[in-house]
């Protein structure tokens, strides 16, 4: 089934996607093309009419899955609630309905900062209705992170909460959107959720409670059809440059290939409760709690809090109590849950799960094997799904019950996905060995540009190799075709599951006035994937303290976020460079992972610079 399918969506792509389409979603106005490909601008079902929240919601009312839970929700301190198909369209309803009385029109942009909590969902969606494009910024962003977000977008209005719980403590989402406030001219409305319910300065004439606002507007609203390329969303994620690339997502291919990969990758059934561990914030978020199972009239397990809060077994409770059958996770969690030791799962049943999923880093097989004897108790499939914030939808796994598994490869190409494995000169490197990942066909979830910077868009994904999608990920194929995907081969590192930048950690520990130069490097780490280690120059007469390593780690902090806190500050006289001024990362990659440097290092400006670095050991 899987080999015609997939013969069919790669050598006759129109027909296989025009008959998905047509099939799984659910049009105003049919569309006329299925693709238009101008390298590297696609338009997938021109002409079509849509609305993606109708999509997700309205058209489940009259399928039978009005009183079906759409949402179950668990907060971090136990409390619980469910939401049907039916009350989720009623709040997403108002949210559409108190957006329009803001006066937001289609094509304004709404950024969304807040909590794991279903109002995230909702207003998402509520932007969704009415076509205003979101952007959602995760709740461990900094202020900074934030202002530079909604000042690219040039936001309207911020949807935020007073805090979100995590470890039992208050995140001060509201306070850090104050903070944000103070340079982002374009923000006229800030709506709040009131979920700590601890004090939070309101600014009279800028800021309404959700619960005045929102909850007040009609329970009813009547969605308007937008053509199938209206832009959904825009996520930022972290590049080779200091400043973050606003991705942008439009309506019709998005919504289908997620749905379509419910239906073929999740192998979703109408009594499947998908447990995605991801918060909105991110991609997987918005593809796998909202946008794809919504789509596709699935119940989904919503989760606030930490792991391991208020003990390590926070998962496999939450799997048990609400009968979840589908888990979908990152490896840097399974390999935190594997330290912290098998009795905290072995506590619990687990035995409503059928399919376990992984997703945004390479999987270790250790890591795989223990996935799925301990959790999976070798009755489940483990999908490793590989795809980015570029690509929207899953791109490339293996299939459950079709594909036979490999722990640590992602196997096989979804349907209209055709990646290629090249060397420098653009050849296909032979199976075994290692190379660039590319992608050879246009995909209906694929990005569409980057906000404000078609250039950059170019650039970054077109230019490597031309006609090609550049992935930035190495791999290899084996000698059975399966695809083993390494990691990022350019400037970006994976730590926890989280993209980040080294140039962005650098503009941050530069901004500190003490600090002349930063270079930043990763070095793998058991848990995390990769670990942030720093190398940084200080400016003449700044004494090189242990308390200044923690000044610095504190100010990439607050600049990005926690998640970008440096594992090791490193202080250098100076950074190695080529003769052009470059630093030389690979050279400091291997001080950071406690190696020597081998290799060619006559390029060095600055021998005395190596050995430094080294003595400091
Ligand atoms: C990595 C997350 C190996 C890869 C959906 C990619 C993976 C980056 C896998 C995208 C996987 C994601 N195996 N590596 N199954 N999934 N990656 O944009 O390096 O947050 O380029 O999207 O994560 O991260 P992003």
């Amino acid at each position: 089934m899987y080999k015609r399918l997939y013969a069919e969506s790669v050598n006759t792509p129109e027909r296989f996607w025009g008959r998905q389409a047509r099939e799984l979603l659910f049009w105003r106005r049919p569309f006329k093309k299925v693709l238009n490909w101008k390298l590297p601008h696609a338009k997938w079902f021109e002409k079509g009419q849509l609305n993606v929240s109708e999509n997700c919601l309205d058209r489940h009312l009259t399928s039978g899955r009005a009183n079906k839970a759409a949402m179950i929700f668990e907060g971090e301190a136990g409390d619980v609630r469910t939401l049907t198909y039916r009350q989720l369209h009623q709040e997403v309803c108002r949210m559409a309905n108190a957006l329009t009385a803001l006066g937001l029109v289609r094509g304004d942009r709404a950024a969304i900062y807040m909590p794991m909590v279903p109002e995230a969902a909702i207003a998402m969606l509520g932007c969704a209705r009415i076509g205003v494009i979101h952007t959602v910024i995760f709740g461990g962003f900094s202020s900074e992170a934030i202002k530079d977000r909604v000042n690219d977008c040039q936001a309207r209005v911020i949807i935020t909460a007073d805090g979100g719980w995590r470890r039992g403590r208050i995140v001060e989402l509201k306070e850090n959107v104050d903070r944000a406030l103070a340079g982002t001219p374009t923000v006229e409305r800030v709506i709040v959720l009131k979920r700590t319910g601890h004090e939070v300065p309101m600014v009279e004439g800028r800021d309404r409670w959700w619960h005045d606002l929102v909850a007040s507007q009609p329970s009813s609203h009547k969605a308007k059809a937008f053509g199938s390329e209206n832009p959904l969303f825009i996520l930022y994620t972290s590049g080779s440059t200091g400043k973050p690339k606003g991705v942008l997502h439009t309506s019709a291919g998005y919504l289908l290939q997620n749905h379509l990969a419910m239906k073929y990758v999740f192998d979703l059934k109408d009594d499947d409760i998908l447990f995605c561990t991801a918060d909105v914030g991110w991609v997987t978020g918005h593809s796998y709690i909202v946008y794809g199972p919504l789509s596709a009239g699935a119940t989904i397990l919503m989760y606030e809090g930490a792991p391991n809060h208020p003990e390590p077994d926070r998962f496999w409770a939450l799997i048990d109590r609400h009968h979840a059958t589908i888990l979908y996770t990152a490896p840097t969690a399974i390999r935190a849950f594997m330290r912290w030791g098998d009795a905290y799962v072995k506590r619990h049943r687990l035995d409503s799960l059928r399919l376990l999923g992984s997703v945004g880093e390479p999987i270790n097989p250790e890591a795989w094997m223990w996935y799925y004897t301990v959790v999976g108790k070798k009755r489940c499939p483990i999908i490793d799904t590989w795809w980015q914030t570029e690509t929207g939808a899953i791109m490339v796994t293996p299939l459950p019950g079709v594909t036979p598994l490999k722990p640590g490869s992602c196997a096989m190409p979804f349907f209209g996905v055709v990646p290629k494995v090249l060397d420098e000169q653009g050849n296909d490197v032979p199976r075994g060995s290692g190379g660039r990942l590319f992608l050879a066909k246009p995909w209906p979830a694929m990005l569409r540009t980057l906000w404000g910077d078609d250039d950059r868009f170019r650039r970054q994904y077109w230019s490597e190799l031309p006609g090609y999608y550049f992935a930035g990920d190495g791999a290899r194929f084996d000698k059975d075709g399966y695809l083993w995907v390494v990691g990022r081969i350019d400037d970006v590192l994976n730590v926890s599951g989280h993209r980040i930048g080294t140039a962005e950690v650098e503009s941050a520990i530069v901004s500190h006035p003490f600090v002349a130069e930063a270079a930043v490097v990763g070095r793998p780490d058991e848990i995390k994937g990769q670990a942030l280690v720093c190398f940084v120059t200080l400016k003449n007469g700044i004494e090189a303290t242990a308390e200044l390593k923690e000044v610095i780690r504190a100010h990439v902090a607050k600049e990005i976020g926690s998640l970008a806190r440096p594992d090791d500050v490193r202080f250098a006289a100076g950074l190695p460079k080529t003769r052009s001024g470059k630093i030389m990362r690979r050279i400091l990659k291997e001080i950071a992972v406690g190696g020597v440097v081998k290799g060619d290092t006559t390029t060095l400006e600055d021998f005395a610079v190596v050995a430094t670095l080294q003595a400091e050991e």
